[in-house]
């Protein structure tokens, strides 16, 4: 491969009219021939359709190319669709670069035809030039056995052990109180509609299935002590509560499963100071025993905690307590019961709760967003005084029992299993799942996928649906023996090494070994490709596949050849960040178009040597955007590359450019408006605008 000619391919995307309404295709295709290497271009109507990816099959072959540049939507959708072309052409996969022009130019700078062909033309200059410094890569393929570990005996994970028993594997079920059944033991009944079947009932009929099972091995009263390993040959140690003894099992796959809890208000509302006020849950818990007391006035309130600039909507709050209300009444036929309410989000069966909670009595009313019920005492009485929004005017509504319906979190085990399996949690502290739409059931790391509760509030026949999920993605390497990973891994040129041992320390993964006896070495297996070893490797002899810093380099000289004084070169982790630009492109948001975005996996693996080359090239600015805190996909990447950042600045100033041309932002891969406003805020305070 090394004296072959390079022979660069560039396919540019019209998207129909989604980027050649707005970009001159047949100018870049013109002026894609004119880059060096680049010894064959094409327009095509819908590239990624069956009709021209085989097309592009033949013109790959006819043309004998050996780098291919796709200049179409979004790497983040398209890309594999694209490497399996090439690979198919028989090319390997590793020598394809895509170059985003969707998003983020045709959607972006829909007014402005000229400029987002120049910048366009820009982005394809960068591609070619990666292009040329391209290396061959493969996927690293691990055996797999069948042995699953499923950490959770709530509803999705003995449902995740069932459905991994019934194919046929051996499922390993750990739960660490002393049952099954997880926060389904607190509550009453799973639905509105079969107040006659107890949730504990649900739970037994469960139980039962699950430890008849003779492929199912039950574990209760147990804690996850360790995980070592990656996927196909995980050891983990289990420690039983009781008496203190351990065990370890030999584990394949990994699904977690570990539920929720309640976000128990600090003082709001009365609550921890007065005994007649209590959490939604605590309320399911007397329904349950049949222990409501003596209660006449019962009043809910809708949203405690959630709904707010901290959090989101909690999705089971209303279907809670229309369900306890309904069950409130079955229980007390005479009790007042009020549920006050910001918003219902219900769904269709829901709605109908809400119905029969109607003809039963249950009032619903609603107050505004931004004016919450305020409790007061009445010689000892508590009435609730509630802005109501049909009346128009405030009410009174007294209440002998008042239940709040408050946000939940992941449960408590939620960062000791984070440590012990290398996976990332969010800010509401769930755990994070790959991708909300294309990886929703796993995490990054391969082997170990994530059901139900564990990763955000959810009603229980969501659990069940999802733990069955769960289960069918961790069945399919089980059932074929073996998975294949991406191959983008850090590689170190031993030469140059010093053995300082810093990638070691610093790998979120522990995928470096190094020790005096012997040359550091990467385990592949275990390495993600985030590249902040890379970064951080002072003797710069770590190498990633894919993102060397040849490769990185050569796209901001190429991002910067001309004007570099109007330009920005912003670095953008993959997962969140990019997210957020695509965001904003589905969005079609229009901000200025100066900056020339470089895809790296996680904004970890951009050195400080990155951050300050366009500087020494005229860059009017650079940005590093990686995933909100924390969210990173590499468990601490963007921590990394925070402090990173701030260091940066220290010897950018040193080498006589101004430190605050040099921005990072955070964001989510939801939020097209935050990429969207920082260009503009850049654009303008750098004045460019
Ligand atoms: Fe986005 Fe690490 S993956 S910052």
């Amino acid at each position: 491969m090394d004296d072959e000619e390079i022979r660069i391919g560039v396919f540019v995307c019209d998207c129909g009219t989604n980027i050649a309404g707005v970009v001159n295709v047949p100018q870049l295709v013109d002026y894609a021939m004119t880059l060096e290497n680049v010894v064959f271009a094409d327009e095509g109507r819908w590239s990624c359709s069956v009709d021209y990816l085989s097309r592009m099959k033949e013109l790959i072959q006819d043309n004998r190319l050996n780098r291919i540049v796709i200049s179409a939507c979004t790497p983040r959708t398209h890309e594999p669709l694209f490497k399996r072309t090439a690979k198919e052409a028989g090319v390997n996969p590793y020598l394809l670069e895509f170059v985003s022009i969707r998003e983020q130019v045709s959607w972006v700078h829909m007014k402005e035809p000229d400029i987002a062909t120049d910048k366009a033309k820009d982005l394809i200059k960068m591609g070619v030039a990666k292009a040329a410094l391209l290396e061959e890569g493969q996927e690293i393929r691990l055996p797999v056995k069948t042995d699953c570990l499923i950490i959770g005996g709530g509803m999705a994970g003995m449902n995740a052990a069932l459905s991994v028993a019934n194919q046929g594997f051996n499922a390993n079920l750990v739960e660490k109180e002393s049952r099954l059944g997880g926060i389904l033991n607190q509550i009453c009944f799973v639905s509105h509609d079969n107040h006659k079947t107890p949730a504990v009932k649900v739970i037994q009929a469960k139980v039962n299935e699950v430890e008849s099972n003779p492929n199912i091995n039950v574990y209760t009263d147990t804690d996850i002590e360790a995980v070592d390993g990656y996927i196909g040959n995980y050891k983990v140690k289990l420690k039983t509560n009781g008496d203190g003894s351990t065990e370890e099992l030999d584990i394949s796959t990994v699904i977690v499963a570990t539920g929720m809890a309640e976000l128990e208000p600090e003082g709001q509302f009365e609550y921890g100071n007065d005994s007649r006020v209590i959490t939604q849950l605590q309320l399911d818990s007397k329904l349950k025993d049949k222990q409501v007391g003596d209660v006449k006035d019962v009043v809910m309130i809708s949203c405690v905690n959630s709904k707010n600039e901290q959090r989101g909507c909690c999705s089971v709050g209303c279907h809670a307590s229309v369900k306890n209300a309904v069950a409130l009444k079955h229980l007390r036929q005479d009790a007042n019961v009020h549920i006050l309410y910001r918003d219902m989000s219900l769904i269709k069966e829901e709605g109908t709760a809400q119905q029969a909670a109607k003809r039963l009595g249950v009032k619903f009313l609603r107050f505004p967003d931004d004016r919450y019920p305020e409790v007061v005492k009445d010689n000892g009485d508590l009435v609730v005084k509630v802005y109501d929004l049909l009346l128009g005017r405030e009410i009174n509504v007294p209440a002998d029992l008042l239940v709040l319906t408050t946000a939940f979190k992941g449960n408590e085990t939620v960062e000791q299993i984070k440590g012990h399996l290398k996976v990332s949690g969010n800010p509401d502290g769930f755990f994070q799942e790959s991708h909300v739409k294309l990886g929703p059931l796993e995490f990054a790391t391969d082997g170990v996928s994530l059901a139900g509760c564990a990763k955000a509030p959810m009603t229980f026949k969501e659990s069940c649906e999802e733990g069955i999920g769960a289960a069918m993605k961790a069945s399919i390497p089980m059932k074929k023996g073996y998975i294949e990973a991406e191959g983008i891994v850090a590689d170190i040129d031993l030469p140059d090494c010093t053995q300082c041992g810093l990638c070691s320390k610093r790998c979120p993964y522990n995928a470096i070994e190094v020790d005096e006896e012997k040359n550091p070495e990467v385990i592949k297996a275990l390495c993600k490709g985030c590249g902040l070893c890379a970064a951080d490797c002072p003797q710069e002899c770590i190498s990633i596949v894919h993102y060397s810093d040849e490769q990185v380099f050569a796209q901001v000289e190429a991002a910067l050849e001309a004007k570099p004084e109007k330009k920005i070169v912003a670095f953008v982790c993959h997962w969140c960040a990019l997210g957020g630009v695509d965001m904003a492109g589905v969005s079609r948001l229009q901000y200025p178009s100066n900056a020339r975005l470089i895809r790296v996996m996680c904004s970890a693996r951009v050195s400080m040597k990155m951050m300050q080359r366009p500087f020494e090239l005229g860059a009017a600015g650079v940005l590093v955007a990686g995933c909100e805190f924390p969210t990173c996909h590499y468990i601490t990447g963007n921590y990394a590359a925070e402090k990173r950042v701030n260091r940066s600045k220290k010897k950018i100033a040193k080498a006589g450019f101004d430190p605050e041309k040099l921005w990072n932002i955070w964001c989510s891969a939801a939020d097209g408006p935050k990429f969207a406003n920082t260009m503009r805020d850049m654009t303008r305070e750098l004045g460019l605008g």
